[in-house]
């Protein structure tokens, strides 16, 4: 059986926000797609024996000093398309010019067909795309023709049908181009000619051969936290070596509503899997007892948690465990591979902390090729119930900074219990997996007045956070329905003792954040 990655497209970054894009929409169109930095090695790239290039968009000016250029044994005998920049390094390259345009151009426009074309192929002769650009091509190298044109850009896509060579100064993989995905299929297909192999399925015969081949007969030890990425992994190496899996899932005390439960009874229970379950939750509250500031509290729970992980793992490594698996995921990998150049946008990493130095494990991470939605249909396929294939993100640090104030089990269960109502209203109006892209319950360190019966009661308040967002770094409050949120209010009030009050959060991200803390 060939490997799937093999004969795919490698994506050259040149530090767009849309590169991994470009990558996902390749895989939607079952070809493998990876992305790497422009200066990664020609063995590097060519790993998988790519069939073709996609050379990303980028934020600078090809004639600047130190911009990005197009590496130079791309140059010849392979399909490449540039993208934006892509198709500004591809026309400098090559000895066309590129200047920069009198009028920058960006959101949408219209672009026209001036020639048939493979890459044009069966698109509409009129079609809406998405630019952003400030330079544009002002003679294309030689053998090329142009293909499309805007008002703004003659060459708005242009080719050498005869090298295979293509450039669009639009933007094919985000969605407001329509027929975006299109025009990636005729240049995976016809221009490329990539075969449709790529499908989680695909991958996970793939996986299992490789994680066999890479530990052989010795045992692996994995975290779980009850999180996607772990369970999935997790499933995975437990089709691949069953018994020779150990799990290790610490119970904080600060996991929501009956999840320890749940971890257990599925990983255990319906998995089958060797899991040792540590109840470290007496050891977290002791150590929080005194600490409420935001900081503190990451800090804390940081440390315990690699202590009370490095203790199983200590012992395990004295039964002779060599390996350590880990549910690292294909955007983490790009984000710490882009070239410290061209990477604009760096995300902050608020899991920090590793193993201490006399812990070495040689790592298998089995998910690092592998998109978010891909690692669910992954997960889905192995069979793992929804509730974990589509958890929503829930923090490191847990209910610890949703629990404004002191930290007691007395209101980590008041929390808990108004969470759970939310989440239970939230899914019974089918607005868990749409509609909401995080929603949770956060306990403010307040008391309000009320009056409950013929009493008047003094007692917390409650706020309900629900956001909607693609990517986690801005945010927007969802737009829950009144009577959603009427219902929710009022349970949590009428079956929640020691809670008389609930808000809803409309603060957007920024200024706000997601969590409170
Ligand atoms: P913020 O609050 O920064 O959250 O807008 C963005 C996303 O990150 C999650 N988050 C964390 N995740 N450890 C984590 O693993 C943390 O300390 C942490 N703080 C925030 C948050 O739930 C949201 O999805």
């Amino acid at each position: 059986m060939t490997d799937p990655r093999s004969g795919g497209i490698a994506v050259i970054d040149f530090g767009s926000q849309y590169t991994q894009l470009i990558a996902r929409r390749v895989r939607e169109l079952n070809v493998y797609a990876e992305v790497f930095p422009y200066d990664a090695s020609r063995e590097k790239i060519t790993a998988h024996n790519p069939r073709g290039y996609i050379l990303s968009g980028g934020p600078n000016s090809v004639y600047e000093e130190g911009a990005p250029q197009m590496p130079r044994w791309l140059m010849k005998d392979f399909p490449v398309l540039g993208v934006c920049y892509g198709m500004q390094a591809l026309t400098h390259a090559l000895g066309g010019i590129v200047a920069p345009s009198e009028e920058r151009e960006f959101g949408p426009a219209q672009i026209h067909h001036t020639q048939d074309n493979p890459l044009l192929h069966n698109l509409p002769d009129n079609m809406q795309v998405w630019m952003s650009h400030g330079d544009r091509i002002e003679q294309p190298p030689e053998g090329f023709i142009g293909l499309a044109a805007s008002d703004n850009s003659p060459y708005a896509a242009m080719g050498d049908p005869v090298r295979k060579l293509y450039g669009v100064q639009f933007h094919p993989e985000v969605a407001h181009t329509p027929h975006g995905k299109d025009l990636l299929r005729n240049f995976l297909f016809d221009v490329c000619g990539c075969e449709p192999k790529w499908s989680p399925l695909a991958f996970i015969d793939e996986a299992v051969r490789t994680i066999r081949e890479q530990v052989g007969e010795e045992r692996v030890m994995l975290a779980l936290s009850g999180g996607v990425d772990s369970a999935v992994a997790g499933a995975l190496l437990n089709k691949a070596i069953g018994s020779q899996l150990v799990c290790v899932f610490v119970n904080t005390g600060l996991l929501r509503k009956d999840e320890p439960e749940q971890v257990v009874q599925v990983f255990r229970g319906e998995q089958g899997m060797n899991l040792i379950a540590v109840d470290a939750t007496e050891d977290f509250l002791d150590q929080l007892k005194t600490v409420t500031e935001p900081e503190a509290k990451r800090k804390v729970i940081g440390k315990l948690f690699i202590d009370t992980f490095a203790n199983q793992a200590r012992e395990l490594a004295s039964e002779g465990v060599k390996f350590l698996a880990q549910g690292t995921i294909y955007p983490d990998v790009i984000e710490s591979a882009a070239s410290s150049k061209t990477a604009h946008v760096i995300k902050s990493h608020h899991n920090v902390g590793g193993l201490p130095p006399d812990l070495k494990f040689q790592l298998v991470e089995p998910l690092r090729d592998l998109f978010k939605d891909e690692v669910r249909s992954v997960g889905t396929a192995l069979g793992l119930p929804e509730s974990i294939v589509w958890r929503q993100p829930f923090p490191g640090p847990g209910l610890a900074v949703r629990c404004l104030g002191d930290i007691t089990w007395e209101r980590l269960e008041k929390l808990r219990a108004a969470d759970a109502i939310f989440t239970d209203e939230l899914g019974k109006a089918g607005m868990l997996r749409q509609g909401t892209s995080q929603a949770f319950a956060v306990l403010l360190p307040v008391k309000s007045v009320g009056v409950m019966g013929d009493y008047r009661t003094y007692e917390e308040v409650l706020a309900l956070r629900a956001v909607t967002t693609d990517d986690f770094m801005t945010a927007d409050w969802a737009r829950l329905p009144y009577d959603l949120l009427a219902k929710v209010s009022n349970r949590i009030v009428n079956e929640v003792r020691g809670i008389n009050r609930v808000t809803y959060d409309i603060t957007s991200k920024p200024p706000g954040t997601i969590e409170w803390e």
